[in-house]
């Protein structure tokens, strides 16, 4: 395979530990709310969920940003959130308020649902048509929630500020939740192996709320079912990269580094560059960690933010994103400016 050129995936060379320059870069989000080509096709299409399940519409979207921008690497259109939706709870996403999942499992029985794996298959198969429309040389990345941040979701039945009802669940009767997180893990071992079987190149686990967790709690439930899932799926795809992003881990990400198995860390925006670059394994590839509102504000704060991340992991493999996902009211043109001062050769 040649090192260079067009048709090479620059991002994922670097996922498997090779140092570019420039760095390859993609956004989290980056297919969504901010883009008016999405607004338009979201409005026409009605719900989110029906955007999600009409595979053709949920290609184009992934493919949106990849047109208008020419990231390095292409995320997936769905959602974390229709791993319970197979596992059988009911799936809404309400204008204006987010995400509802019913019947909540703080009242409910995991083993009254039931299971609807079939709810998964339009998601494998907008995989199959982006695969097979993608430029050669962008990354193709899948996706699912961690077990952790999914079943905050699952326990309270809607998005919640500090995961209260989870942390107290998970404390007050670990057996039942340990039966929802290995309920979860399981069913994402599967999912994403089908999207790999599909077509992705490399996949991501979103762990939004890890960082509402305690050190022996964020063991139990973060570390050991990334574990897990990373195991099962590098036992079955030894080539296809995992990216763990365990948001507002701080202090934890060298124990989640070490003790996972990921391949590459993605890292937030309250990350220190220079402190992770000094503190992580020298031949971790590391994904981030622009500030989403740096984007938003553009201008020399912009520049400054960039410059600093660049520099820190300037001797290491890097994939420059944000720290979270891109916010709705970021301007195109400074996602442009982005992408022009990586990019300046
Ligand atoms: O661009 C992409 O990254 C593509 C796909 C993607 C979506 N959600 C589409 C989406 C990805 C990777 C996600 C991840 C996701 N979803 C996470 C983890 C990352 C994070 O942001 O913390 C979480 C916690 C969810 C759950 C979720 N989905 C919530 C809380 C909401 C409502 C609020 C919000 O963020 O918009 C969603 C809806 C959702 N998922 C939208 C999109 C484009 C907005 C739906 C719309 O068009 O109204």
């Amino acid at each position: 395979m040649s090192n260079s050129g067009q048709n090479e995936k620059k991002l994922l060379s670097v996922l498997r530990g090779e140092r570019r320059d420039p760095p390859p870069v993609w956004l989290m989000r980056q297919a969504g709310r901010y883009l008016p080509e999405y607004r338009e096709l979201r409005a026409e299409k009605g719900g989110f969920l029906d955007l999600v399940h009409d595979s053709e519409a949920a290609a184009d979207v992934t493919l949106q940003p990849i047109r208008r921008f020419g990231f390095d690497g292409a995320i997936l259109f769905s959602d974390i959130l229709v791993v319970p939706h197979a596992l059988g709870q009911d799936l809404r996403f309400v204008a204006g308020e987010g995400p509802r999942l019913s019947p909540p499992l703080v009242d409910s029985a995991l083993g009254a649902l039931e299971a609807a794996p079939e709810r998964l298959d339009p998601v494998y198969r907008t995989v199959e048509l982006v695969a097979a429309a993608l430029p050669p040389g962008t990354t193709f990345l899948g996706f699912a929630g961690s077990p952790w941040t999914v079943a905050t979701y699952m326990v309270a039945g809607q998005g919640s500020r500090d995961q209260s009802e989870t942390r107290r669940m998970a404390y007050g009767d670990p057996q039942a939740f340990g039966a929802i997180i290995d309920a979860i893990a399981g069913k994402t071992i599967e999912y994403l192996g089908k999207q790999i079987d599909a077509g992705v190149d490399a996949v991501q686990l979103f762990d939004s709320w890890s960082g509402s967790l305690s050190p022996a709690q964020f063991e139990q439930w973060v570390i050991a079912p990334t574990v897990k899932i990373v195991s099962a799926l590098k036992a079955r795809y030894p080539d296809t990269p995992v990216i763990g992003f365990p948001k507002g881990a701080g202090e934890k990400l060298p124990a989640y580094a070490r003790e996972t198995g990921v391949d590459a860390l993605g890292l937030d925006e309250t990350i220190d560059p220079e402190w992770a670059a000094e503190t992580l394994p020298v031949d971790l590839p590391v994904q981030g960690n622009l500030d989403p509102l740096a984007l938003i504000a553009g201008g020399d704060r912009l520049d400054s933010a960039i410059d600093r991340i660049e520099k820190a992991f300037a001797e290491r493999p890097h994939v420059f994103n944000l720290g979270h996902g891109i916010l709705p009211d970021t301007p195109i043109a400074h996602v442009e400016h982005l992408l022009a001062r990586l990019r300046k050769g």
